[in-house]
Formats: structure tokens, sequence, C-alpha cells
């Protein structure tokens, strides 16, 4: 049932006379607009000011309501109680605490309710619809109450609370590629435009992988430059049958491995494999995680000279076209002949300065032409195809292109280091 109050009047006034002016002081006044379905107790001569008179099923007449009377509970002293305790709550904690002594469970109106069920049977029908028309009156009224004052609540927040449009917004801040993502991407690219696939592999390797394959059995001496981890044997489960102990790979060639496993004797392998590797080492150029790109390229008739090629089109595309490479004899167990490949100074452009010491040249990676051993490693027969295969270090390549001197900046992580890019 819905309570619609007449207009200009008070929420007391409103709910006034509901069921009649009560203990004694019987009321002759109806409260207009109150839609009741209970039947009339009382017939009584309509006013001629009296619009409810004419409603159909109007309001009831009225009779005290005292504990004794017609409609059982003081009806009347309880609505106007609660009204006027709801009319008087200033504020949302006030009006909640008058709901609760009201409308609660043990509240007063429904406590009087319940004492309806006591009086006699044939009283029952009339002091319960009166009852009920109470507590629907305060409900109404404590429902219009709440909304006049959080409708305050808001006008006093919108009257003191002040926005200053003027201010300049907060701007979210942006991210953007670590200079080693952008490095490694550029290599990428680069290697892409002279047919280049990229192949990545697992950085937790096995011992055949890792060192075996490429022509560097247990016992050979080159295992000890690289400074292996190994992962405990409890971590690391069971390897593969025949592949020895699992350890964090030291480089990405075990990836060329793989690739050409996978490619099955196939012509040209032709893959980049950058990743993550590990070593223990630990200083201002060397960190124990870095990342490098390896490269290897099988076909037939491949030589040295393609390798220069190669590497000479790279270190321009990455350093600028004026880059120059030149190669120096090295070993490498995996690669025969080796080199180690330079390129001229980034910074001075081979004049000489600090960073190339004095050289005009920096060493940017290692490489040469695959050892057969590798190739028959990876399935391919030595006497038919050749290859050549380089490694790069990402990280050092970001260095000379950005001008960083400590690697250990580019894992730290430091904001106001990497904003800078
Ligand atoms: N795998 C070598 C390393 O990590 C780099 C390399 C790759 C050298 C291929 C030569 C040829 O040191």
């Amino acid at each position: 049932m819905s309570y619609r109050p007449a207009r200009g009047q008070s929420e007391a006034e409103r709910g006034e006379g509901l069921v009649g002016r009560t203990c004694g002081r019987p009321s002759d006044r109806f409260v207009h607009g109150l839609p009741t379905r209970h039947k009339r107790v009382e017939k009584r001569a309509p006013e001629p000011n009296d619009r409810s008179a004419d409603e159909e099923d109007g309001p009831a007449a009225v009779t005290p309501g005292e504990p004794g009377g017609e409609l059982g509970p003081p009806w009347d002293d309880l609505l106007a109680a609660a009204l006027a305790a709801v009319r008087e709550a200033a504020d949302p904690g006030t009006l909640e605490a008058a709901r609760v002594r009201f409308l609660g469970r043990n509240g007063e109106i429904p406590a009087a309710l319940r004492a309806v069920g006591r009086l006699p049977a044939e009283r029952r029908p009339a002091a319960g619809a009166a009852g009920n028309r109470v507590r629907t009156a305060v409900a109404a009224a404590l429902t219009e109450r709440a909304a006049t004052l959080s409708r305050g609540e808001l006008d006093a927040r919108l009257a003191t609370e002040v926005v200053d449009v003027t201010l300049p917004g907060r701007t979210p801040r942006q991210g953007h590629p670590h200079p080693l993502a952008t490095t490694r991407a550029e290599l990428e690219r680069i290697f892409a435009t002279l047919g280049f696939a990229v192949a990545e592999g697992p950085e937790v390797e096995s011992e055949w992988y890792n060192f075996e394959a490429l022509n560097m059995p247990s016992g050979h001496p080159a295992r000890d430059s690289h400074d292996s981890f190994y992962l405990e044997d409890a971590l690391a489960g069971e390897p593969a049958q025949g592949e020895g102990r699992l350890l964090l790979r030291t480089h990405t060639s075990p990836v060329q491995i793989r690739h050409m496993l996978a490619r099955g004797g196939a012509l040209p392998v032709r893959v980049v494999c950058p990743g993550r590797v590990y070593r223990r080492d630990d200083d201002a150029t060397h960190s124990p995680m870095f990342h490098q790109l390896e490269g290897i390229l099988v076909d037939r008739g491949i030589s040295m000279a393609h390798l220069k090629g190669v590497l000479a089109e790279a270190a321009r595309g990455l350093f600028g076209a004026k880059t120059r490479v030149r190669m120096r004899p090295s070993y490498f167990p995996f690669t025969e002949p080796s080199a180690e490949v330079d390129v001229s100074c980034v910074f001075c452009g081979g004049t000489g300065c600090a960073t190339c010491k004095g050289s005009g040249w920096i060493e940017i990676l290692g490489a040469g032409m695959v050892h057969p051993a590798v190739l028959t490693a990876g399935g391919y027969n030595p006497e038919e195809v050749s290859g050549f295969a380089f490694g790069i270090g990402i990280d050092r390549c970001a260095m000379l292109r950005f001008g960083i001197d400590q690697m250990r900046l580019l894992f730290e992580g430091d904001l106001r280091f990497l904003e800078q890019f």
C-alpha cells in the first residue's frame, strides 16, 4: 500500500487522525488521501468539508484506540509519537534509532500488533487493520524523512565543497619498452630482413644440449669458462637419458642444436635465437643473467665471406651506415675457424676515445664456421653442408646504442634510469 501525502501537510498532520484521536479525545477528522481497504468500523454522518467521507473505501471511522478500546492498542498515541520522532530526527543516525524504536523487530508497533491477537475475536480485524495503517504510515514517513535528510546532506556538501576545475589533470604515467626489449626487437628485425627466422628454447637445459652437442664433452676445459649454474639434483628431477645434468643455459647455442634437429636435415637452417642466459659473473660489465642473440646459417657452400657480409650488414643496421666490422682470430669449441668481431667505435667513429680505450674498435660478438662435430650433432653431414654461427650480447649492444656504462642498470628497474629511453 502506498502512502501519498496530501499536498501542504506535514508528516505529522498527514498521519494524524489516521485512526482518530485517542484516549478519550475522539477525533472527528480523517486523513485525506490515505487509501485504506478495510471496512468502516463505525458509520458516521459526513461533514460538509470532509472529502474523505465521499471517497469510496475511505479511511476508517474512528474509535478511541486505548488498550481496551474498540481498536485495541493506543494506535494514535503510537502514531503521534512515531511521527514526532521521525520529524525531529535531524540526522540519519537518529532517524535509524527512531525506526528501530517503532518498527524494529522488537519495536513498539510490532509489539502492539502482537497485542491485537489477545483481543476478543470480533475486535481483532478492525484493530489489526488500524495497526497496519499506523505501521504503513510510519514506514512511509521514515522513507520520506530519509530522502529529505540525504537531500539536505547533498545540498550541504554541494554548498561547502569546492571543485577547482582549473586544476591541471593527473596524467597517467605512460610505460614504454625497456631499452633491452627495443634492442632485441631491432636485432630481430635486422636479421629478419636478411632471411633469418626467430627460434626460442628452454632456459633450463641439459648438459648434452648446452655442452656436449656443441663439441664440449665432459672434461673439456672450455666448460670452465662458462661458470655454470647447475640445478640441485632434487630440483632438477630426472634429465632425459644420456643428456647429463640440468643447468641454466650458459648461451643460446643449444637452441641452434634443437632447431637443427627439428629441421630434420632440411636446408637451409637460418635462425636467430634470442633469450636469457646465465653465468657466474658479476661486475660492472657482467651480470649473472644477461641476453644473447645467437644465429646460425647452414646450407651448401657457406663460407666465412657470407658470415662477414651478414655481420657487417647487421652492424650497420644497428649502429649506423658508417659502421665497419673487423674479425680477429679466436677460439670457440663449436666453431672452426673462430673469430672475435669488432665494430668501429660507436662513440668516436674509430678515432679513439675512452670507451674504446683509444683503439677505435669495440668487440661485440663471437663467431665462426660451425664445427663439423656440431653439424653432426644437429643431424647434418659436414661433408655436404657448411655453416656459420655467431653470438651477440644483446645487453652489450644496448649499452653501446644508448651509452650505458653499467650493465646492472639494465636489470635494476629504476624508473629514473628507464624513463630516459
Ligand atoms: N655461444 C658463444 C658464447 O656464448 C657465442 C658464439 C656463438 C660464438 C656462435 C661463436 C659462434 O660465448
